[in-house]
């Protein structure tokens, strides 16, 4: 059911480029992960996001089902490390937020470093607070695309400023 559902997203998103009323350029997604929240690092990596400039358009505290997790992932289901991931997703809440900057998905990127802590540049998020490549502290998305269909997985429209 829910991954019917995120393809239903993916597919208003393609008619809104037709239509071109996509989602602002300036924004992205991203989720502090269950490592990060286990671990307390939570208002450290949000003082961080802020501190470099990202403002916070959306928030909220959730723990997704396995379901859920599944559906959010789904375009990686055919990888090796889906089920990990999955799992791992869905073992302990996450933060979920849209964050507005200019060039936000690209400096978004740049400020959480590589998916593998072990080859995040110092002094980046994932440098400082990530355990392992599944745990790795948080996710941005990768494309204009991906953070309006990921943000909508999230948020209804009324609940973005
Ligand atoms: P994220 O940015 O959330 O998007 C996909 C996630 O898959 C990525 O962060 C990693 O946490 C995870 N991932 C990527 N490669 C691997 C891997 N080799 N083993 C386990 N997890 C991985």
């Amino acid at each position: 059911m829910n991954r019917l559902v995120n393809k239903e997203f993916r597919r208003i998103f393609a008619l809104q480029k037709q239509t071109k009323i996509a989602m602002a350029t300036n924004r992205t997604f991203t989720m502090i992960k269950p490592d990060a929240t286990d671990a307390g690092h939570t208002g450290k990596i949000i003082d961080r996001i802020i501190d470099a400039g990202f403002s916070i358009k959306a928030m909220k505290w959730t723990k997704l089902s396995l379901a859920d997790a599944q559906a959010f992932y789904e375009v990686h289901a055919e990888r090796p490390f889906y089920g990990e991931l999955t799992e791992y997703m869905s073992s302990a809440p996450i933060v979920a937020a849209i964050l507005e900057k200019d060039n936000a998905v690209a400096d978004f990127r740049t400020l959480i470093g590589a998916t593998n802590p072990a080859e995040a540049a110092p002094g980046t998020i994932r440098a400082e607070f990530a355990e392992s490549i599944a745990a790795n502290a948080v996710h941005g998305s990768d494309s204009d695309e991906n953070a309006a269909i990921e943000g909508a997985f999230y948020f209804s429209a009324r609940e973005m400023s």
